[in-house]
């Protein structure tokens, strides 16, 4: 505005006033001319001392940044395989009606077990090999680690009337040995529906169409008749072997070593929920009907995914993981 070089101020007066202006008083104008522009310069020159102070100029050079160069890239983590399993899960339940409950690791004898209508000195409680706290006398009873996911099938029924529709994802503790496919902590995803109207039609439906939607449409299920002490009927879902496609030999024409040659893999139990189970939650036994299923998480993941070592979920070993981001 002041000093530009076209138009500015000074240049505007130099050549509209001190050129065109009458010989007598050209040394005069050229005087005040002068006097001006030497007023604009030390302004300017002000202003630029004033603004280079303000600028923040780093101490010294290795304090100043470079942002030319490449950022520090931190590496990003990945779901664990069973938790991506796990929502596979959910949504294939949530697309059906289903919500997701959860519920306590340390439970009581009467959740674990009672209530689930296996009273004390059942053989089945042999089966689940249990963790007992370790508590003081004085402790009002004795808690252990839940066994399985079915207690929370209690205390949802206490908690709601029918309609519930629920799946239940969490871990699990047994006295097993470690191997190949035990572990004494592992993931389950128990399930419930309890209605007045629900059939056993509505019960293998549900099943199937789960069981189709996380191995894909080719699969085929069956159910053959098991004992749990909740479920009357009980079943144990199968599903044509997903290695050998159900022929039960693999492709050099050996028997398939996955399914030893049945063209069948045991997937999990299930049942319609027995009357006495609703006996300890206050439903209507006559009223209401409905189904449960309890499917070992870590087992489907290692179907799924073909991982024949259980112990890998728990090793974390980032190699492993890496691989299922
Ligand atoms: N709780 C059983 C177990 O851990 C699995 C199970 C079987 C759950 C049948 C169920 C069911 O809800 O109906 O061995």
């Amino acid at each position: 505005m002041w000093v530009g070089r076209k138009s500015g101020f000074l240049t505007r007066i130099t050549d509209n006033w001190l050129r065109p202006s009458p010989a007598d008083l050209k040394r005069a104008v050229g005087v005040e001319f002068q006097k001006l522009k030497s007023h604009v310069e030390a302004k300017l020159e002000e202003k630029r001392l004033e603004i280079e102070a303000s600028e923040q100029v780093p101490a010294s050079a290795k304090d100043r940044i470079d942002l030319s160069l490449p950022g520090v890239i931190r590496p990003i983590g990945s779901h664990h395989l069973v938790r991506t399993v796990m929502q596979e899960i959910e949504d294939i339940f949530f697309s059906i009606g289903f919500s997701v409950v959860e519920g306590p690791e340390i439970e009581t004898p009467y959740y674990n077990f009672e209530a689930l209508n296996i009273p004390e000195h059942h053989p089945v409680r042999d089966d689940m090999d249990t963790f007992y706290l370790d508590l003081p006398k004085s402790a009002p009873g004795p808690l252990l680690l839940r066994t399985h996911t079915s207690p929370v099938q209690i205390r949802t029924m206490e908690k709601r009337r029918p309609p519930v529709r629920v799946i239940v994802p969490g871990k699990v503790y047994r006295r097993d040995n470690p191997d190949a496919t035990h572990s004494f902590v592992f993931h389950q995803i128990e399930g419930l529906a309890v209605d007045t109207d629900i059939t056993f039609c509505d019960f293998t439906g549900t099943i199937e169409y789960f069981v189709k939607q996380f191995f894909g449409e080719s699969v085929k299920t069956r159910f053959r008749p098991s004992y749990f002490p909740f479920t009357e009927p009980s079943v144990e879902f199968d599903v044509s072997c997903i290695f050998c496609g159900g022929s039960g030999t693999g492709a050099s024409g050996a028997t398939c070593g996955k399914c030893k040659g049945s063209g069948w893999i045991e997937l999990f139990g299930a049942g319609m929920v027995d009357p006495a189970v609703y006996g300890f939650v206050n439903y209507d036994a006559k009223k209401v009907s409905g189904f449960a299923f309890g499917m070992g998480m870590d087992r489907l993941a290692m179907l799924k995914y073909g991982i024949d070592d259980i112990q890998v979920f728990f090793q974390n070993d980032v190699r492993f993981l890496k691989q299922f981001p």
